[in-house]
C-alpha cells in the first residue's frame, strides 16, 4: 500500500498510544479510519483529535466499543461494521494490555490467561473476524509485537510470552496471505511513552526496569510514522528505535550471549540496589 489516501483503515486500540498516532497520520493521509477499543469515552475523546487532523471533511473517523479478547462480541461487530462502513484495507492490531509485569511466581493463571487473551487471542479473533474482506480488498495486516518477544524480560512472563506468541502467528499468517495479495508487517518495539507503561510501573520489579532501559525509549507519533513506512514499503519485520535495531543485530549474531550477558549484569546490579 503506497499511500494512504482514500484507504479504510481499523485500528484496534485506536483510542491511545500507538493505535491513536497511527489514527491521526492515517486521517490526514486522507484516509476514513475506526478505531475499535473498549471504553467508550476514551474513544470518542480519540476520535474528536483524530476529527480535527482529517485531510478533508469527506473523511469518516468512527468508533466501535469492542473487547477483542471477546470472540462472539468481534465476529457480531466486525460483520456489522463491514456491512456499514466497508472492509478495512488496513487492519492494524495495537490493542493489548501489560498488567502483571511482576515476577512469574506472582502471575496467577487467571493474571496470565487476561494477558494471553487480550493480546494474542484479540489480534487472533480480530483477524480471523475480518480476513475474508481483508483478501477481497488485497489489504495489509499490522500486528503490534514487541522487542520483549525477541529478547524476553525479567517480568514479563506473560506479556513476552503473547507477543512472542504473535511473532509465530505473524510468520504463519504472512504465508497463508501472500498468495490472496494480503501483505503482513509485525512490529517488535521497545518502550514507548504511552499509558500502557504507568499501569506496568505499579508491579514491575526494580530488575525489569534496569533492563528495559537498555532498549531505549521512543514516541509514539515516531512509532506511528515509522510503522506507516514499513507498510508503505511493505516490509514484512520492523524494529523501530536505533538501539533496539543494534541489539536486535547483535542478539541475532551471538546467538543471544551478549545480550543475556548485558541483561545478567543490569539485573544483579539492580538487584543489589534494592
Ligand atoms: N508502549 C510500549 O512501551 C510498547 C512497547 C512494545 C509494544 N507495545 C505494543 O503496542 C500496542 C499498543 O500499545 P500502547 O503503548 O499504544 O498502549 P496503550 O496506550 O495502553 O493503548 C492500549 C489500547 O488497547 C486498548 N485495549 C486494551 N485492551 C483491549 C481489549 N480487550 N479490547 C479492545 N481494546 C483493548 C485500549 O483501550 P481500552 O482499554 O479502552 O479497551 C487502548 O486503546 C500494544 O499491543 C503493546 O503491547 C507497546
Amino acid at each position: 500500500m503506497k499511500n494512504f489516501n482514500g484507504k479504510c483503515a481499523y485500528i484496534t486500540g485506536g483510542s491511545s498510544g500507538i493505535g491513536l498516532e497511527m489514527g491521526k497520520l492515517l486521517a490526514a493521509e486522507g484516509a476514513d479510519v475506526v478505531l475499535i477499543a473498549r471504553n467508550k469515552k476514551k474513544l470518542d475523546e480519540a476520535a474528536a483529535l483524530i476529527s480535527a487532523m482529517r485531510r478533508d471533511a469527506s473523511r469518516r473517523v468512527l468508533t466501535l466499543s469492542v473487547d477483542v479478547s471477546d470472540n462472539k462480541d468481534v465476529v457480531k461487530k466486525m460483520k456489522e461494521a463491514v456491512k456499514k462502513i466497508g472492509a478495512p484495507d488496513l487492519l492494524v492490531n495495537s490493542a493489548g494490555i501489560n498488567k502483571w509485569a511482576d515476577r512469574f511466581e506472582n502471575i496467577t493463571f487467571d493474571m496470565f490467561d487476561e494477558v494471553m487473551k487480550i493480546n494474542l487471542y484479540g489480534a487472533r479473533n480480530m483477524t480471523h473476524a475480518l480476513i475474508d474482506s481483508i483478501k477481497e480488498k488485497k489489504g495489509h495486516v499490522v500486528i503490534l509485537s514487541s522487542a520483549a518477544a525477541i529478547f524476553g524480560m525479567f517480568g514479563y512472563t506473560a506479556y513476552a510470552t503473547s507477543k512472542a506468541a504473535l511473532l509465530a502467528f505473524a510468520e504463519s499468517l504472512r504465508y497463508e496471505l501472500k498468495p490472496a495479495g494480503v501483505s503482513v508487517t509485525v512490529v517488535c518495539p521497545p518502550e514507548v511513552d504511552t499509558p500502557m507503561n504507568y499501569d506496568e510501573a505499579k508491579t514491575l520489579p526494580p530488575e525489569g526496569r534496569a533492563v528495559k532501559s537498555l532498549g531505549g525509549f521512543l514516541m509514539p507519533d515516531k512509532v506511528a510514522r515509522d510503522i506507516l513506512d514499513a507498510v508503505r514499503k511493505d516490509r514484512y519485520f520492523f524494529v523501530p528505535g536505533f538501539s533496539t535495531r543494534v541489539l536486535y543485530a547483535l542478539h541475532r549474531f551471538t546467538n543471544g550471549a551478549i545480550t543475556r550477558i548485558t541483561a545478567d549484569a543490569v539485573i544483579k546490579r539492580a538487584s543489589s540496589k534494592h
